[in-house]
């Protein structure tokens, strides 16, 4: 039977309008789930909305509805998103679903009878806008740590989970389960919290007379369930109702041998085998209530745990938090209809490596679009395309036995390897992927730039048809290989590409993989990526555009060859290579020029830092030490840009040693 792969997002409030943060999960889900199903196996993608608690009953009052006749128009805002941004989800949970109803109130049932609840006075600080309790040494000035708003005490009889008692259990089990909660900055961060603090038990009830939008308690109708309680029971019931077909691999679900001890309820609840999750993808801000409420409730329930919780970084823009009173908020729909729902998807997972914080700005979108997707990747498609409908009338065929060049398709598989290695997948690490990636279209121009098929062309046909070939292929791997980050483009190139199905009907057989000798005809269609016009969209953040003196020859600009020579440029090599810190431009590098010598240079927009490291640079070595944003530069890498905005550094021809003079 084919394996299962379960992936969840959070589900999100139905408060908010959707932001690239809620995009930015949902799209990294998606991208798993559609390279879980071209592997061949039996996908559940659940996303969904969080619909109960005190700020939707407020916002519904507020606009004169029922927080449901609220939910019910707010929650259209998530699912026409999902539909734009090309979401592949299986299932879409709202919590006020009556059967995710029901099973918040079974679960409930079940910690109660089992004595993992109890009902005690409590007296807490209350922050009201984030619906949660704070003792008094958490606060920070008096008021609530999280959002700095002020709290209020409140003395209240309450439902407490006995969340303390299984401290010890879940330090264990991160310690023991190294790939539970990913990244690891944030695997250290949870256990040094679980290490040092005590952890207490967790309030899980609001009384009615507080809060009465929530799921009530079974047992006692004066009670509602705390909203995080309700909304992390999500992940669970929609294997219940929701998930595309019950039994998957015959295996059971729960952990224990105490199954009789339980009530026949949590015995149906037990046999469905679409939990545990691969993977709960959620943002940093959220990782405590998953790694450890989450995690403990499921321990009492006895239920297993998921395989992996990934707590992404935040974006923030234009170096500030993204919030309402900024008026900073990026609105999805607005990036889709600019610059195309691939690209959008794109850049989110090439501009900064899942996992940590990143920058979103548009300039930085426009000129990913402008140099990876329509220099590099389109380019190179429209170019091969061009070329075989001129050389051979469309037709790509070789054979096995005469190719020219063996090195180019072992390099090219090599090269790939890490975008098909699964635990580059089972690690979320997609700035590896995309790298080994563009690794081959990189590889697959300069091999166009070396073989020179246009001069073949003349007087070497033979040859010409297997480097065709070769290229062909490059550029089916690709395509087959981007599938999951940019599906429509990548089904287009397929179709450019010449094959009669599609990729998904394709790719789950092994042989898709293997070198392949053609005997196809090639269809040029529309061009993948229009060029965006820099200057349109900002010419100024990107450096001087030439202006029309610039192009004039102007003979009182001349120079002697002395002047010239007071210029010293050397070769260097980069060592290192990060941004500087809110800045978008600015990359600071470490570069030896037969010394080490550290170089500010505002190639932000086009390069980012993992793609310089170990890269040939052209220095000029003798300029005054300068400081940018208050970072000191001693020298100036040479980069060239044109008229469209692209630019690009300048590298050796040849494997040049670092410190050598250029002259
Ligand atoms: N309803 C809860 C989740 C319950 S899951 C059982 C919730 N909802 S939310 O709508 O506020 O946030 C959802 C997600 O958006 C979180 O994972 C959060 O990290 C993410 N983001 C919110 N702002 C973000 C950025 N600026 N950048 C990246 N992700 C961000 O929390």
């Amino acid at each position: 039977m084919a394996e299962k792969f379960y992936i969840t997002t959070p589900i999100y409030y139905v408060n908010d309008v959707p932001h690239i943060g809620h995009a930015y999960t949902t799209i990294a889900a998606d991208i798993l789930a559609r390279y879980n199903r071209l592997k061949g196996k039996k996908v559940f993608f659940l996303t969904g909305t969080d619909e109960h608690g005190q700020k939707v009953e407020k916002a519904a009052k507020d606009k004169g509805r029922t927080p449901k006749e609220h939910a019910d128009i707010m929650v259209e805002n998530f699912k026409s998103l999902w539909s734009r941004l090309n979401i592949s989800n299986d299932a879409f949970i709202r919590t006020t679903d009556p059967e995710h109803i029901k099973t918040v109130q079974g679960l409930i049932q079940l910690l109660w009878d089992n004595g993992e609840i109890e009902k005690r006075q409590y007296s807490g600080w209350y922050c009201t806008p984030d619906e949660r309790f704070w003792t008094e040494k958490d606060l920070v000035e008096g008021k609530c740590p999280d959002c700095g708003r002020p709290v209020e005490q409140i003395q209240e009889e309450n439902y407490f989970f006995l969340m303390s008692k299984y401290q010890p259990r879940l330090i264990d089990y991160i310690e023991a389960n190294k790939s539970y909660i990913l990244p690891d900055t944030r695997r250290n961060e949870v256990l040094g919290f679980l290490r040092n603090n005590a952890l207490g038990d967790l309030c899980i009830s609001r009384p009615k007379s507080r809060l009465s939008w929530g799921i009530p308690f079974s047992f006692d109708e004066n009670f509602v369930t705390y909203v995080w309680f309700d909304a992390l029971v999500n992940y669970f019931s929609a294997t219940k109702y929701l998930a595309p077909l019950k039994a998957v691999s015959g295996q059971r679900s729960a952990v224990s041998g105490k199954k009789e001890t339980l009530n026949s309820e949590l015995l149906t609840l037990n046999s469905n085998d679409w939990w545990p999750a691969d993977h709960h993808l959620v943002g940093k801000d959220i990782l405590t209530t998953h790694a450890v409420y989450w995690s403990t409730m499921l321990m009492a329930l006895r239920f297993h745990l998921p395989k992996n919780i990934f707590a992404h970084g935040w974006w923030t823009v234009d170096g500030k938090k993204m919030s309402k009173s900024f008026g900073n908020m990026i609105d999805p729909n607005i990036m889709v209809e600019k610059y195309g729902v691939d690209a959008f998807r794109y850049f989110l997972f090439r501009e900064v490596p899942f996992g940590l914080d990143g920058n979103f700005s548009e300039d930085a979108l426009a000129t990913r679009i402008n140099t990876d997707l329509a220099n590099d990747l389109g380019n190179l498609l429209s170019r091969f395309l061009t070329m075989a409908e001129k050389y051979f009338g469309g037709v790509i065929e070789g054979t096995e036995g005469d190719i020219v060049d063996a090195f180019f398709a072992s390099e090219c598989i090599k090269t790939l390897y890490p975008a098909r290695d699964d635990a580059n997948w089972s690690n979320i690490r997609f700035n590896i992927i995309l790298d080994s990636i563009w690794n081959v279209v990189r590889m697959a121009n300069n091999y166009i730039a070396q073989t020179e098929p246009w001069k073949l062309a003349k007087d070497n046909k033979a040859n010409l048809k297997q480097i065709m070939v070769n290229i062909w292929n490059a550029l089916r791997l690709t395509a087959i290989s981007l599938y999951p980050f940019m599906p429509d483009t990548s089904e287009k190139m397929w179709k450019q590409l010449g094959m009669l199905k599609t990729i998904t009907e394709e790719a789950s057989k092994e042989e898709v993989f293997n070198w392949q000798y053609g005997g196809i005809k090639v269809q040029k269609g529309e061009q993948l990526f229009p060029r965006i016009d820099m200057k349109k969209e900002d010419a100024g953040a990107r450096g001087p555009v030439p202006s029309k003196a610039d192009e004039q020859p102007d003979t009182a600009n001349l120079i002697s060859i002395e002047d010239f020579a007071k210029v010293q440029l050397k070769i260097g090599k980069v060592l290192q290579a990060e941004r500087v810190p809110k800045s978008n431009k600015l990359i600071k590098l470490q570069v030896d020029t037969g010394e080490q010598r550290q170089i500010v240079a505002g190639i932000g927009h086009a390069y980012a830092p993992e793609d310089l490291a170990g890269k040939r640079v052209a220095v000029v070595t003798n300029l005054k030490p300068a400081k940018l944003m208050g970072v000191e530069s001693q020298g100036m890498l040479l980069a060239a840009t044109d008229s469209d905005g692209v630019l690009s550094i300048l590298i050796p021809e040849k494997d040049v040693k670092e410190g050598a003079k250029i002259k």
